[in-house]
């Protein structure tokens, strides 16, 4: 079918032409009709006269319901004051299927239940469309950074014999006649890929069976894990600290109009720039401190402590050398002080929580089989990681970012569910 999209409109200034799309709103004032139009690409008011189109043409543009689908042909003028900057003048509108009944969602407060239950049709309105639109953008810059930096994209399995991130969070699924996990992390075999290939990235789903409602967890999340063969942790840090910057300069550049939308500040975005702040965990400790919170000894931040940590920088923060005991059973030590992990979190400005976990991977045989027998995990699924171990050996490391909460805080959403087109939640599996 011939269409010409809103996004093109200003190629066409003076040519007739058909959008095709849904019928946003519509607003009668006496002898004309302005249908605003959006088609997925942008939004254009067309216009219809009663003295210049047919009857036929008058009748549907005044029965036309919000969301029926329909085209408008008509000739495009540019005009300063319609949204978009351009205008059709109609002649013709073809209606596909004129909606009966109520559209559910209408320009008066929803509640986020019903909205979610109405998700397959919540993603039409202008919030969600630019926030879906962002997080595209978030996943091309982190392909262009990785492809760019000469790192091999290798897909991680999704069913796996094992946990990676502590067993409390597995989704645990029938493997024929045997047990199988769905993915926490793609990371122990981008390990093994990094010995084959050097600098390696894998970017999927990951699962996990998290039974707590907060703004910051999903059951089902996207994540991209770089994995680097002769890395430190200051490589890591690094690492993490580029893309970062690379996500934010490519949504800058390209999505201002989505966060006006969005009604997101990019004033505190445009400080996202190198070099990010470098506090180990005693230091964030300290500052804790300092602000009235207190931090058991050697236990893990809360959502609290993460936001007041966020709240003393201007850009996003790396936390290093967590205590061993509150993190995976891989992380090196900290030859140093091994209590502590060589590890770095990185925590978003503005309240938005973690978005980085990584580090320095153990790469001595013995230890990680005390680590992996200390933590319980069953030594047989592990065999082949510690092959790893035995056969060249080399100091490595990589992190994860989370796409969601990366798209929260770039968009300013309050919660991730709105990050993801089809959210997978505690119990909340619909649509
Ligand atoms: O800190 P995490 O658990 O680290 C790992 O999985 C490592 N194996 C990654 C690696 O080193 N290759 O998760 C990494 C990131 C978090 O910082 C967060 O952004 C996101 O994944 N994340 C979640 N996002 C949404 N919902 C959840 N339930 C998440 N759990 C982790
Ligand atoms: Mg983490």
């Amino acid at each position: 079918m011939k269409q010409t999209y809103v996004s093109q409109l200003q190629d066409h200034v003076g040519q007739e032409v058909t959008v095709r799309g849904w019928l946003y709103n519509s607003r009668i004032k006496g002898k004309i009709v302005f249908l605003l139009v959006r088609d997925g690409t942008g939004t254009v008011q067309s216009v219809v006269s009663q003295g210049e189109v047919a009857p036929p043409t008058w009748e549907a543009a005044n029965q036309a319901t919000q969301e029926s689908s329909l085209s408008v042909t008509g000739t495009v003028r540019a005009d300063a004051r319609a949204p978009g900057g351009h205008e059709l003048s109609v002649k013709g509108i073809e209606v596909h299927q004129l909606v009966t009944g109520e559209y559910p969602i209408t320009p008066k407060e929803h509640g986020v239940d019903f909205l979610m239950r109405h998700r397959h049709l919540w993603l039409r309105s202008k919030r969600q469309h630019a926030i879906l639109r962002v997080r595209a953008t978030i996943v091309r810059a982190i392909r262009d950074y990785f492809d760019g930096l000469g790192f091999l994209l290798v897909d991680a399995p999704i069913f796996t014999p094992a946990a990676c991130e502590g067993t409390t969070t597995l989704f645990e699924v029938g493997y024929f006649d045997e047990k199988a996990y769905l993915t926490q992390s793609g990371q122990l075999y981008m390990e093994a890929a990094a010995m084959a290939h050097g600098k390696v990235y894998c970017f999927g789903p990951t699962f996990r069976a998290e039974k707590s409602k907060t703004r910051r967890h999903l059951t089902e999340f996207w994540m991209v894990e770089p994995e680097v063969a002769y890395a430190e942790l200051d490589d890591v840090m690094e690492l993490a600290q580029g893309l970062v910057c690379r996500i934010v300069g490519d949504v800058l550049a390209r999505h201002r109009e989505d966060l006006a939308v969005l009604e997101r500040d990019p004033a505190p975005l445009s400080r996202v720039v190198p070099p990010f702040p470098r506090i180990s965990y005693d230091e964030a400790v300290r500052l804790l401190a300092e602000k009235g919170h207190v931090v058991e000894p050697g236990n893990d931040f809360g959502a609290p402590d993460e936001t007041a940590i966020s709240e003393h920088f201007d850009r996003p923060v790396l936390v290093h050398r967590y205590p061993a005991q509150v993190k995976a059973f891989y992380m090196k030590p900290d030859p140093a002080d091994p209590t502590k992990a060589l590890c770095v979190d990185m925590i978003a400005p503005e309240g938005y929580g973690e978005i980085v976990g990584g580090g320095q991977r153990a790469d001595s045989l013995l230890y990680l089989e005390q680590r992996i027998a200390e933590h319980r995990l069953p030594k047989e699924a592990f065999e082949w990681y510690l092959d790893l171990r035995k056969y060249g050996s080399v100091p490595h490391g990589g992190f994860g970012l989370g796409v969601e909460r990366t798209v929260a805080w770039i968009c300013g959403i309050e919660h991730v569910r709105e990050t993801i087109p089809f959210p997978r939640m505690l119990y909340k599996i619909y649509p």
